[in-house]
């Protein structure tokens, strides 16, 4: 399957005037903006949680880095490619920021990682189709903004509550890139073969993300909304993101 064929000049310029912003917004840097010397002012439950937020964190964050490097190497279109780059870029922080959290709470490297996150990994690395891929991993990456989003406010004034601040607005970013560039490539192509992709992704992408009853209720645990409500809210954002995606037929390229 060809990716994106038929690029204009002008969609050319548009989408490297898009990258070129969101890098300009993403120069934190995880030794400098985050205040190390601050103490964990959390209760011995939290700390518990932090700790094991942080290990999960760098390892969820490096799948995103390993499968932006995939992506690179996979995608027949440079635009995508500068695109991916950007995201490496930013998934070595995120990682990385984690894993420094992660060794100040127990002075050690992380522990290996829980099943659930093997498992994403394997479900990953079974995706062969880039553009199943591509769609996948746009639309994981806003399902952890979202469990970012209901997480941070518990750790406010923590490190780790800083950290979710700079990796909230990275994420948020990525997903806004992925989404304009899916609903560009994928309607310049429009086929079966991609009808059935889209088909796929939709069916199979709650269960890699683990977005079950059972996330919403550990979500809510921690921060102390109905877990329907955030159920809600998950669903309507994804629904959201996979409307500007596909625009379900109504699509016409603004060029
Ligand atoms: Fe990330
Ligand atoms: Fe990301």
């Amino acid at each position: 399957m060809q990716f994106a064929s038929g690029r204009s000049p002008w969609d050319f310029s548009q989408r490297l005037r898009l990258y070129e912003r969101v890098r300009a917004k993403s120069g934190w840097r995880p030794d400098r903006d985050i205040d190390w010397d601050a103490p964990l002012a959390l209760s011995p439950e939290r700390l518990e949680l932090a700790s094991q937020l942080a290990c999960t964190g760098s390892y969820t964050e490096e799948i995103g880095l390993l499968t932006c490097g995939r992506l690179l190497s996979s995608l027949d279109d440079l635009p995508a490619r500068y695109m991916m780059g950007l995201q490496i870029a930013d998934e070595t922080k995120h990682s990385e920021v984690f894993t420094r959290l992660a060794h100040r709470m127990s002075g050690a490297a992380p522990p290996p990682p829980p099943d659930n996150v093997n498992r994403i990994c394997d479900d990953l690395e079974g995706i062969r189709d880039p553009i199943s891929l591509f769609l996948v991993h746009t639309l994981l990456e806003g399902f952890a903004h979202d469990q970012f989003k209901f997480i941070a406010p518990t750790f406010e004034g923590d490190p780790l509550g800083a950290a979710y601040q700079f990796v909230i607005r990275d994420e948020a970013r990525h997903v806004a890139m992925g989404i304009d560039y899916l609903r560009f490539a994928l309607h310049r192509n429009v086929s079966d073969e991609v009808l059935e992709t889209i088909e796929w992704c939709e069916a199979n992408v709650r269960a890699i993300g683990f977005i079950s009853p059972v996330l919403m209720d550990w979500l809510a645990g921690i921060s102390g909304q109905p877990s329907s409500d955030i159920a809600e809210l998950f669903e309507a954002r994804h629904q959201a993101r996979l409307d500007r995606i596909w625009k379900r037929g109504r699509y016409h390229e603004e060029a």
